[in-house]
């Protein structure tokens, strides 16, 4: 067995190094699952003696975790491969790792058109990494892993994560959904949920080490558990989030992402019932239009989402929702971006992401007709983006002059005096207060100004801890789900 495979528990959270002077640099790209699995790339690198270098540099090991979402990505990763390249020209003994989904998607062809990348790993492979590593430099051979399904869990690898009162928590890995446009179930195979309680000893551990905010991580949480032969354990989704209010010392449960299809009556009912659960949901609606919703394979038309959302605020009061947006989709038309606009308009998002279609080799999507000129794209992108932050800020001016509950997370990156944290609504406030403040404190924060993105106020003096009986706020806004 490899030795990083000998690091205690396969859940151990505590990574155990042996000191071997030598370093690994680490760029993440992508969506927090991503994020997340860098931690279980971190966990896994400092088990085998590396220490973390924060410019490549000063990296004897190089690791670019991957996104293949859209081509942008793909063209962001070029220029800083060309850097590992610059690097690796200098001193011969680096080794370049490109972990993640784009490793998945291209493979050989990769190697191919970056000869100076030593291991390619693919995000099922990841528990294969100190593997790789040791067999790239006794053969002296490019060497990959992309396992088409989860057999470790990154889950189930050590992980290295920032101290501090939040965490993400890994629930599901893949995705069988085959949306027309997306990538994602080629590169990171089936639907697959992890049994619930290894999911609550998880969240018992995090909680024992500090953390008060959990988001609970799959590409489609609803269907936790729904899957095949699952091992989640009955009750699905809404279960485990019952379990997981038990845990003492967690006050806050997020997760993401949602997928509208599969928000069921159940889920509705337990998120209202649970006070851990937070007034937040992600929902991806794509498109407006039904002609393009059916083209994506969504499983779901426009009159379907908007009683989603009638029922979802009727149940939740204060639920603020964010979704991702897609345009130029294959042959969307005007008449189809108006029918998106007039559906963010009538939903009146707390944020959104938009997105230009980009086409994927393998998807569906790929082979349809109807291209949209590029100029068109940016204006309908314009107009949209325009749309989502004038409907954000106008969600977010009705939180001036409300008290709401601020789970602590740090110094504000704007003005160092200040604190930032986010409501249970997950929207950023910058504030400033009186009195001892610690991140993993919850504080109520008199809104004073509201923007598009984020809220800024002042903690009242003597700042008082929000008890457990508190009142959910009069709901809240928007922040960066979804992949960048
Ligand atoms: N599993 C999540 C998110 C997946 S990726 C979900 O289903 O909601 C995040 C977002 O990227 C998607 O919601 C979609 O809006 C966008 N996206 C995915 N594939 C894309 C493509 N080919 N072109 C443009 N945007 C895309
Ligand atoms: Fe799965 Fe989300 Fe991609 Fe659809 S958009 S295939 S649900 S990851
Ligand atoms: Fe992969 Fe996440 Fe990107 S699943 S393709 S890193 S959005």
């Amino acid at each position: 067995m490899h030795p990083a495979f000998r690091l205690g528990s396969p859940r151990a959270m505590h990574v155990h190094t042996h000191r071997t002077g030598r370093t690994y640099y680490l760029r993440t790209f992508g969506c927090q699952m991503n994020e997340h699995d860098s931690e279980r790339i971190s966990g896994l690198m400092q088990g085998l003696g590396y220490e973390p270098a924060d410019t490549p540099d000063r990296g004897d090991v190089l690791l670019y975790n991957t996104c293949s979402i859209r081509e942008k990505a793909d063209t962001r990763l070029i220029g800083h491969l060309g850097h590992a390249r610059r690097l690796k020209a200098d001193d011969p003994r680096r080794l370049v790792v490109v972990a993640g989904c784009l490793a998945q998607s291209r493979q050989a062809a990769f190697f191919r058109e970056h000869p100076y990348v030593d291991v390619l790993v693919g995000p099922q492979s990841l528990h294969l990494l100190p593997a790789l590593l040791d067999e790239r430099v006794s053969t002296g051979r490019q060497v990959g892993a992309f396992d088409e399904s989860t057999s470790m869990w990154s889950a189930e690898l050590p992980r290295v994560r920032q101290s501090g009162p939040l965490a993400w928590i890994q629930i599901m890995t893949g995705c069988s959904n085959y949306c027309s446009y997306c990538i994602v179930p080629y590169v990171r195979g089936p639907e697959a949920s992890r049994p619930r309680n290894e999911v609550v000893e998880e969240t018992r551990e995090l909680a024992r080490q500090g953390v008060r905010e959990v988001t609970l991580l799959g590409q489609n949480v609803n269907a936790y558990g729904l899957e095949p032969a699952s091992r989640a354990g009955g009750g699905g989704f809404p279960a485990l989030l019952e379990a997981l209010s038990g845990v003492a010392g967690i006050e806050r449960i997020r997760f993401m992402t949602s997928h509208p299809k599969d928000v069921s009556p159940a889920l509705i009912e337990t998120m209202a019932g649970l006070r851990q659960v937070c007034e937040h949901l992600h929902l991806p609606v794509q498109s407006g239009s039904d002609r393009i919703l059916h083209l994506m394979k969504r499983g779901y038309d426009r009159a379907a989402y908007l009683d989603l959302v009638n029922r979802l605020r009727a149940a939740i009061p204060g639920l603020a929702l964010t979704t991702d947006l897609i345009i130029g989709f294959p042959s969307e038309t005007e008449r189809d971006f108006e029918e998106t606009v007039g559906l963010v308009e009538t939903v009146g998002f707390d944020g959104a992401f938009t997105f230009q279609y980009s086409p994927r080799s393998r998807t569906a999507a790929a082979e349809l007709p109807g291209r949209i000129d590029p100029e068109v794209l940016e204006v309908r992108m314009r107009r949209l983006v325009e749309t989502t932050q004038r409907l954000g800020a106008d969600r977010n001016a009705l939180l001036v002059d409300a008290e709401v509950e601020v789970l602590v997370e740090g110094r504000s990156r704007r003005d160092p005096d200040a604190l930032m944290g986010r409501t249970r609504t997950h929207k950023v406030v910058n504030f400033s207060a009186v009195g001892i403040v610690l991140p993993g404190d919850l504080v109520e924060v008199r809104i004073e100004r509201a923007s598009s993105t984020s809220l800024s106020g002042t903690a009242p003096a003597p700042s008082t801890p929000v008890r457990e009986s508190a009142p959910v706020p009069e709901w809240v806004p928007a922040s960066e789900p979804g992949a960048q």
